[in-house]
């Protein structure tokens, strides 16, 4: 009904990647009680208040508004209000998503914002760093911003630590996240400096909430994880159908596909690390998930489907995907429902494909891609050869901007719920809504708006972040801000297509 058919190269990869991870606890639903629409009034500007740290007498967590008029000598006082040089760092700027990051940071706050910020790129070589830099006034169209560098090596702590005390923000494009996040999230929260990344790796938000949210929470420090494409339209979309349809929705399935017009992008094989690392360690998200023994969220659809299937309303064969979207939006849900009481949705991510035999194909080559990821020879050939296995979605040279420029994406999101004269306890649901996001190339342009947006909105919108602080995914650290409309200003469209009620 809705979609275009799904004519890629990319897509195999992402779906056969996408029915790999373990099913996550179902997630159950009770009561009712999603509020009015949350929209927030932009250019709110919050004024925070000044923390002294009492261990290293560090001031944090200041305003961040400094009017553009007289900015120099107001970022001085600033520097000495919140003891940091910058308002925002971009680590990992020299990798392809830290360019992209890098241009979009600079373009929303040289042109877009009414204050002036301090803000910086770091990375492992000071040189490959000014190269970025030096690329910008072209990009903008305008002279040179001022923007400061910070070499930094993640298996050096101490280069970590000194640049973890230079910022009120650290933006963190530095993976695989398995093996090079950690460190910097612990930095972070040690050094009260908040953290946002663009993880797309379940395994490692999951972990980092599990072992960090007491100590971010007591440290008052915000840790957001998986901003980039993964997973801001998912979690982002479902927040927008519960504010937007009007009724209680307790089912959400979204279906997921990019849209090529050219022969199709080339994802840099960083990512594909981060898959195959993912694979090979399925089993242990399963044992985490097992461990946290989270107490059930009362049930209400039994019905939705988990595994491959037809999807009538589309007419495409739809595939479970694996991305982080599933563990991510769960997450949200769950926070949602046990801090603010709302009904939380039941929701499940698929990918899709024009017919059975595609679908397959894909899950052939995932069970054989899977297979090769567990075992040590396997994983070598994998990682030596990623064009190869992953027929050319994922490669050395990465994207190229024609094919960027011929990428974008759909996500479509069918709710099921009631209308509001319905009980969900005793009433069966008798409510179907869509609702859709779509956006550019979601790898890279997607990622960088979503993550250069969420940041700016955690320094300017900090009073309406949740309390205190903690780790927590995008759904829940923004659910009260005006995040959705800022990305919706920002180039990805959030839309109500059809709602359907039955008496
Ligand atoms: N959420 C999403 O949708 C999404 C989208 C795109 C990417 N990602 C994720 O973002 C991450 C980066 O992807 P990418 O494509 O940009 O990879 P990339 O091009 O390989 O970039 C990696 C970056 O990490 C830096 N780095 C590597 N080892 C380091 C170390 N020991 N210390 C400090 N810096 C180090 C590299 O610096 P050098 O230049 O010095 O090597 C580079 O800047 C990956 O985990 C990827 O999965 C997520």
């Amino acid at each position: 009904m809705f979609f275009q058919p799904p004519t890629t190269r990319l897509s195999p990869v992402f779906f056969f990647l996408s029915s790999r991870l373990p099913p996550l606890p179902a997630d159950d639903v009770k009561g009712r009680g999603w509020g009015p629409n949350n929209a927030i009034e932009r250019n709110q500007i919050t004024v925070w208040q000044t923390k002294r740290r009492g261990d290293e007498g560090l001031h944090w967590a200041g305003s961040c508004m400094v009017l553009k008029e007289g900015g120099g000598s107001a970022g001085q006082a600033m520097e000495q209000q919140t003891g940091r040089l910058y308002e925002f760092v971009v680590f990992g700027a020299t990798g392809y998503a830290g360019r992209f990051v890098v241009e979009k940071l600079a373009q929303v706050l040289e042109k877009e914002t009414s204050t002036v910020y301090r803000w910086a790129v770091a990375g492992r070589s000071r040189e490959r760093l000014l190269k970025v830099v030096s690329r910008l006034p072209c990009k903008l169209g305008k002279p040179k911003p001022s923007v400061g560098t910070i070499v930094c090596d993640v298996n050096d702590p101490d280069s970590v630590e000194k640049m973890c005390k230079q910022t009120l923000l650290l933006m963190n494009c530095v993976g695989p996240y398995w093996l090079l996040g950690e460190p910097v999230v612990k930095a972070c929260i040690k050094n009260g400096t908040n953290y946002i990344d663009i993880c797309g790796e379940p395994k490692f938000l999951e972990e980092m909430y599990m072992k960090y949210n007491k100590e971010a929470a007591e440290n008052g420090v915000h840790v957001v994880g998986s901003s980039g494409f993964s997973s801001i339209p998912a979690d982002m979309g479902v927040i927008y159908t519960q504010n937007e349809v009007d009724g209680i929705i307790t089912t959400i399935e979204s279906f997921w596909y990019p849209k090529l017009t050219g022969k199709g992008i080339g994802i840099n094989r960083t990512a594909w690390q981060a898959a195959i690392h993912g694979l090979q360690f399925k089993h242990h998200l399963k044992k985490l998930r097992k461990q946290t023994s989270l107490e059930p969220i009362p049930f209400m659809d039994k019905t939705v489907k988990r595994n491959v299937h037809y999807c009538k309303e589309y007419n495409y064969v739809a595939i479970p995907f694996i991305g982080a979207d599933a563990s991510v939006v769960r997450r949200t849900q769950r926070y949602l429902y046990e801090h603010h009481q709302k009904t939380p949705v039941h929701y499940v991510s698929y990918s899709v494909v024009s017919g059975f035999v595609s679908a397959l194909l894909l899950l052939f080559a995932g069970f054989l891609i899977t297979l090769l990821a567990k075992i040590k020879c396997g994983r070598r050939l994998l990682l030596k050869y990623p064009d190869f296995f992953s027929c050319s979605a994922f490669s050395d040279e990465g994207p190229t901007q024609r094919g960027i420029k011929e990428t974008s994406f759909q996500m479509r999101f069918i709710s099921k719920g009631y209308s509001m004269d319905k009980d969900p306890v005793y009433d069966i649901p008798n409510m179907v809504a869509y609702t859709s996001v779509e956006g550019p190339e979601p790898a890279y342009v997607t990622t960088s708006i979503a993550m250069v947006q969420a940041a700016v909105t955690m320094i300017e919108e900090q009073k309406l972040l949740p309390k205190g602080g903690g780790v927590f995914t995008p759904g829940a650290a923004f659910a009260q801000t005006s995040l959705l409309d800022r990305l919706t200003e920002s180039g990805l469209t959030f839309s109500v297509q059809k709602t359907t009620t039955k008496d």
